[in-house]
């Protein structure tokens, strides 16, 4: 009966389990990479308005797609616009989507469960500080045939494990309890790292504001990580959104949300880029910044070193964990709902598909190496297919249905609770999401396809 109770139990575990989606690898390695690489502060600027205007938005609009339709992606537009059924195409990209982010995040979570074995038995600290051995053991380790699947079925079990728990006693109560932790760990490493000497170049390069480097490809990839990072325009937050309990102010749990994504990216960015420049190294970007340079930077500190390491890793394995789920979540909500099949089966099922799929792309660093789809291995189209066209396609179709196709009244009755909250933000909203959303989605789209 527990895969019938499809509600969160309280608006703490509702905007705990939406924390746990958002909070994820986009966070702890993107957000720190591209902030420094596109201006710092003058990338912060830009994200900022991204997120709050755009992202908060989106996430409102798909809450409330999702709680007034209490259905998941598809058919939550066709029953709430039954004359106007083909913008349920969206909600079918949107787990298209799903399904093939889901396959590529298994890859880095795989990578990540790999080093956080690896730093708690003590093999990444017997590396020393040899830079090149450090490259050297991640190559050896990417490219093994074996240990990336190994791991990859580690973390794809432990999301399976959760999802079968249902949505308050899986997702609720893991969210509740691994996301709290999280908090903690990340100030202990931000502390940690912001104490070392000479940490004052790393918050530079993070915050200093340098318009010069933020070109038009910085305002769209700010864009791009504002979208990803607050987990919207898959239609993973309509089911969300259908679990969030009908007492709760849909507005103040999505900027409660979107808050707690932002400070968290903030916080990596302050764990990590102080330690680099502290240790003398230079930022990378991606896997490289977190599998090389990363525990280079630990090994110099000693034993203490290895804690840290421990800590940055499982960290970053939890952040991976609680993301999957909602992805996992999103898929097998949309086929029960579908099929009429229980979540007993239907887990398994996208669990079974979406780690398969993992491994090919995993493999695609070894074995498949010399598969090439455009001139990409199987791991970069999929990434470039992840990243510029399937997230700005849906989250345009959302929002534009959102904001002239769902009648004005649902909108308004939803967000204002019957009419028993004050929505005096309500002019500003609908403005975001009718005009200024499209459009920018529209522009992101374009160029991404064009660039
Ligand atoms: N937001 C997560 C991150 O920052 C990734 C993620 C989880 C996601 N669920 C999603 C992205 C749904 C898009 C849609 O890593």
């Amino acid at each position: 009966m527990s895969d019938q109770q499809k509600s969160f139990s309280s608006s703490f575990g509702a905007i705990m389990a939406a924390v746990g989606s958002a909070v994820g690898l986009g966070n702890i390695w993107r957000f720190p990479y591209i902030c420094g690489k596109y201006g710092g502060g003058a990338f912060l600027v830009v994200y900022l308005c991204f997120v709050f205007l755009l992202g908060a938005v989106l996430m409102m609009s798909e809450f409330v797609i999702g709680r007034r339709s209490q259905h998941t992606q598809m058919k939550a537009f066709t029953s709430l616009a039954p004359n106007h059924k083909g913008w349920c195409i969206f909600g079918l990209l949107g787990v298209i989507a799903s399904f093939f982010i889901l396959s590529q995040y298994l890859v880095l979570s795989g990578w990540t469960t790999g080093y956080l074995c690896k730093a708690v038995s003590g093999s990444l600290a017997s590396l020393g500080t040899d830079a090149t051995a450090i490259s050297a053991y991640f190559t050896t380790f990417s490219t093994s045939p074996l240990q990336p699947v190994i791991f990859l079925t580690i973390f794809s079990v432990l999301v399976l494990v959760v999802i079968l728990g249902g949505v308050q006693k899986g997702i609720e109560n893991v969210s509740k309890v691994l996301m709290p932790i999280l908090v903690v760990l990340i100030l202990v490493l931000c502390v940690r790292s912001l104490t070392l000497p000479g940490a004052g170049k790393g918050v530079e390069y993070l915050f200093s504001p340098d318009f010069s480097k933020l070109s038009g490809e910085g305002v769209l990839a700010a864009l791009g990580q504002a979208l990803f990072s607050l987990s919207v325009g898959m239609g993973v937050m309509v089911v969300y959104g259908s679990y969030i309990p009908v007492s709760d102010n849909i507005f103040k749990t999505s900027m409660w949300i979107t808050a707690c994504d932002t400070l968290i990216a903030v916080l990596a960015g302050l764990s990590i880029f102080p330690a680099v420049f502290s240790c003398g190294f230079d930022p990378a970007g991606g896997p490289g910044l977190v599998f090389c340079v990363l525990p280079n930077v630990f090994n110099t500190m000693g034993t203490a070193g290895s804690i840290f390491a421990a800590i940055f890793f499982v960290l970053l394995a939890v952040a991976a964990l609680t993301s999957a789920i909602s992805l996992l979540e999103g898929l097998t909500a949309w086929f029960c709902e579908h099929t009429h099949a229980s979540r007993r089966l239907a887990a398994p099922f996208f669990f079974l598909l979406t780690t398969a799929l993992g491994i090919v792309f995993a493999l695609s660093f070894s074995t498949l190496s010399e598969v090439k789809i455009t001139g990409y291995n199987l791991f970069d189209f999929v990434d470039r297919l992840n990243s510029i066209y399937l997230p700005p396609i849906c989250a345009l179709g959302t929002v534009i249905f959102f904001g002239w196709v769902l009648p004005e009244k649902d909108v308004k009755d939803e967000l204002s609770n019957h009419g028993t909250l004050k929505i005096g933000y309500y002019p500003v909203f609908r403005f975001l999401a009718r005009y200024v959303a499209p459009l920018a989605l529209l522009v992101v789209l374009i160029s991404g396809i064009f660039a």
